[in-house]
């Protein structure tokens, strides 16, 4: 298994030790849940899940950390939005609602919004692109709520995040604008107040956290009154007796409100040594470049990605893309073939998958090079 190279860091990230180390630790030295228990123990976890919760924060540029929840990922919190947001309580209702998404969009990021076509009557926009499947901050239709991709996980190009939801807020000043941050996470610097974005998700797994660990950021927890989710750790008291019909739920503030059940501690804790490891150590493009610069020399090959994305995506033109993954995968190299639940991209683009090498931090320009070997060699 040791002589794997792995070129598979967009589909998730392998664990620094950093995280791997102080995963450990609390599991074997310092386990115990968070938010319900008073010994000394449960209080020094819940303490270190608000240190977590504030180095999240200001990882993304967030105002502070009661607009942090731990989610279990980009697809957990993007369905989780789609409900909140439908906040009948205070009047914010996604009946006949216009939704922009794009052909940009994961899976994750769009079906959500997609069902609520039928659901809430919605209709569904879309954003629109330039020949070269960039996201056009002109000419965008009037929407209510916009969900925006930061980074497509097949095209790897950081997107006008601030320019879009800007140009949105001039069609409408109250579009609620989401965006699915899961790649560009990885690879730039986000800053939601800058963006001015309502939502924000990324998945820990891609940073070299956990699987099973996401964040949500939302900017103004206090507006969206009803939870989308309820269990232990969000009810502030219950108001009444039970035997009566008249009694009521208060529930917790933000964060708690929007945590119910018992949070992924251990992936909690991974999370801040994955911060910092990613912050000192971002992936190298120039493993990126490199491949690009030889490969697309390749007649079997037809290149997707620009030169200067975070990614390179190819189509090999003498064979399908599950066979070839099938013969690198032989040869040592992982990395990723289908259509990267990217499906509306890929029909825009009329392809039915792709290849795709991505790289992290533990990548070396040997790895690269032994890859285009590899690929050279079956493509010939
Ligand atoms: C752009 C994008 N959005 C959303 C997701 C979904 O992330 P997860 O499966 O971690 O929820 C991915 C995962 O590949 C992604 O690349």
């Amino acid at each position: 298994m040791n002589n794997i190279i792995y070129l598979d860091a967009a589909a998730s990230a392998l664990k620094p030790e950093s995280v791997i180390k102080a995963e450990t630790e609390f599991l074997r030295d310092s386990y115990a849940n968070a938010g319900r228990g008073v010994c000394a123990r449960a209080v020094a976890v819940d303490t270190t899940v608000s240190h977590v919760r504030k180095k999240v924060a200001d990882f993304i540029g967030a105002e502070d950390e009661t607009q942090i929840i731990f989610t279990s990922g980009t697809t957990d919190g993007m369905n989780r939005i789609a409900k909140i947001i439908d906040n009948p309580v205070s009047g914010e209702t996604l009946k006949n609602k216009t939704i922009m998404v794009s052909d940009l969009d994961h899976h994750s990021a769009r079906l959500p919004f997609e069902v609520l076509r039928n659901s809430f009557d919605c209709k569904i926009v879309l954003c629109p692109m330039d020949r070269n499947y960039n996201l056009m901050c002109s000419d965008l239709p009037k929407a209510d709520v916009f969900v925006i991709t930061a980074m497509s996980n097949v095209l790897g190009v950081a997107q006008d995040v601030q320019g879009l939801i800007s140009a949105a807020r001039k069609k409408n000043p109250n579009v609620i604008t989401i965006v699915d941050a899961a790649q560009y996470v990885v690879h730039e610097k986000i800053d939601v107040q800058k963006w001015n974005c309502d939502f924000m998700c990324f998945s820990a797994h891609k940073i070299g956290a956990d699987t099973g660990l996401g964040v949500m950021y939302i900017k103004e927890p206090d507006r969206w009154v009803s939870p989308d989710k309820f269990g232990g750790g969000m009810v502030s008291r219950i108001v009444g007796s039970a035997a009566s019909s008249n009694y009521s739920v208060k529930w917790e503030t933000a964060p708690a409100k929007f945590e119910a059940g018992t949070l992924p501690l251990t992936q909690i804790i991974g999370l801040e040594p994955a911060i910092e490891h990613l912050i000192s150590h971002r992936p190298n493009l120039d493993l990126i470049k490199y491949l690009y610069d030889r490969l697309s020399k390749n007649e079997n090959i037809k290149v997707i990605t620009e030169r200067d994305s975070a990614m390179f995506t190819f189509v090999p033109k003498n064979m399908h893309v599950l066979d070839f993954g099938v013969m690198v995968g032989t040869m040592g190299l992982c990395l990723r073939v289908g259509n990267m639940c990217a499906g509306w991209l890929h029909n825009l683009m009329e392809l039915s998958g792709t290849v795709r090498i991505s790289v992290g931090s533990w990548n070396t320009m040997s790895d690269v090079q032994k890859a285009a070997d590899i690929i050279e060699g079956i493509v010939k």
